[in-house]
């Protein structure tokens, strides 16, 4: 079960080109591509005469033309031309999906289209900031449900065992978490005093000795998380946080498109209080989130084919909190949308039968 009215990352920008790039977004074939002027472009992947995906055939200027019969469909999913028709029927038309470049990547509304404002796309503080760091990024697809990574994603105690050698150490064992709840998301937090730097982070630091660090895992509807480090001198998280003029600040921004019930496409950057420019510092950011990424895909992936296996009953922990809360209201939000309500059938296809007569 997915949220609809809301958007997801269909792709990177960078992905979508001049090309018929096909997806699966929530269970729905989708192609994407980009017209002359830059813009990019989702449609329905399936011919309506005989669903041949779109991607098969080819783009015309900024129409695509499918690959078995030549039907012609413009970037807002209408036929332009069916041949032995001198008629197309208003219902011959593909679905459009409204799609938005932001942050360096297409996001795409699933739901009704009336609802599309592109204002609530999930917002990334610091982007534009030129005292700020970014690097470039990546994605991988997972081979589990979506709802496994959120739940990763508001689990701040999984680094002392997944992440040992990168975002965790012994400090992250036993610390209580915190929750808190909110309109958009739930967040699970804690400060852990006058613990080690963990190991991804100890060249990132300004300062040497012991630390105050925050873990602070937000997850927001549908299924974007950011994940805020913050590492300041032991005995300094109390009084001034991350307002400490050493305090060192890392955005992690996780945003996961569930591709179907069991795979995930992950897309992930990061952001920095620090080096801006620092390009080298970038690459070494991206491999080691990628790696440590790799980890967590280890294990949830195995978590999906267990839960597929098991016949035995499964416990929730209290660390487990966050997680329910937020599979909780995302299911309240799913059973209040009404697809119904919006999806056009696109089966029915009886007027594309009256041909007009031949000469
Ligand atoms: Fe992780």
């Amino acid at each position: 079960m997915f949220l609809r009215n809301c958007w997801y990352v269909a792709a990177w920008d960078r992905e979508v080109t001049r090309d018929l790039r096909p997806v699966i977004l929530l269970g729905e074939r989708l192609v994407l591509y980009r017209t002359l002027a830059g813009q990019p472009v989702a449609l329905e992947d399936a011919c309506v005469h005989r669903k041949l995906p779109l991607s098969l055939g080819r783009l015309k200027g900024d129409q695509v033309e499918c690959g078995y019969h030549g039907m012609i469909y413009s970037a807002d999913g209408r036929c332009t031309h069916a041949p032995g028709c001198k008629r197309i029927p208003s219902i011959a038309k593909v679905r459009s999906y409204p799609v938005v470049s932001r942050y360096g990547l297409v996001w795409i509304w699933m739901g009704d289209p009336a609802q599309a404002d592109p204002k609530d796309i999930f917002l990334v503080e610091h982007w534009d900031d030129p005292a700020w760091g970014r690097n470039l990024g990546d994605s991988m697809t997972l081979a589990c449900n979506y709802l496994l990574v959120t739940d990763n994603l508001l689990d701040p105690s999984h680094v002392a065992w997944v992440h040992r050698t990168s975002f965790g150490n012994e400090a992250c064992e036993e610390s209580a978490i915190e929750t808190t709840e909110s309109p958009a998301g739930i967040t699970a937090w804690r400060w852990m005093r006058n613990v080690e730097v963990a190991p991804f982070y100890v060249s990132f630091v300004r300062f040497t000795g012991r630390c105050d660090r925050l873990q602070h895992y937000e997850v927001c509807y549908p299924s974007h998380a950011i994940i805020k480090a913050v590492f300041v001198p032991a005995g300094a998280g109390e009084t001034l946080g991350a307002n400490h003029p050493e305090a060192m600040l890392m955005d992690s921004y996780n945003l996961m498109t569930p591709v179907d019930e069991n795979h995930t496409r992950y897309f992930w950057f990061q952001l920095r209080n620090f080096s801006p420019g620092d390009m080298a510092l970038s690459k070494a950011m991206d491999d080691g989130v990628r790696a440590a990424f790799a980890e967590d895909q280890v294990v949830l992936e195995a978590v999906q084919q267990g839960f597929q296996r098991t016949r035995t009953r499964n416990i929730d922990l209290p660390i487990d909190r966050p997680q329910l809360m937020f599979r909780k209201r995302l299911a309240q939000l799913i059973a209040a949308e009404n697809p119904q309500a919006w999806s056009a059938p696109t089966e029915s296809l009886s007027g594309l039968q009256d041909r007009s007569s031949p000469g």
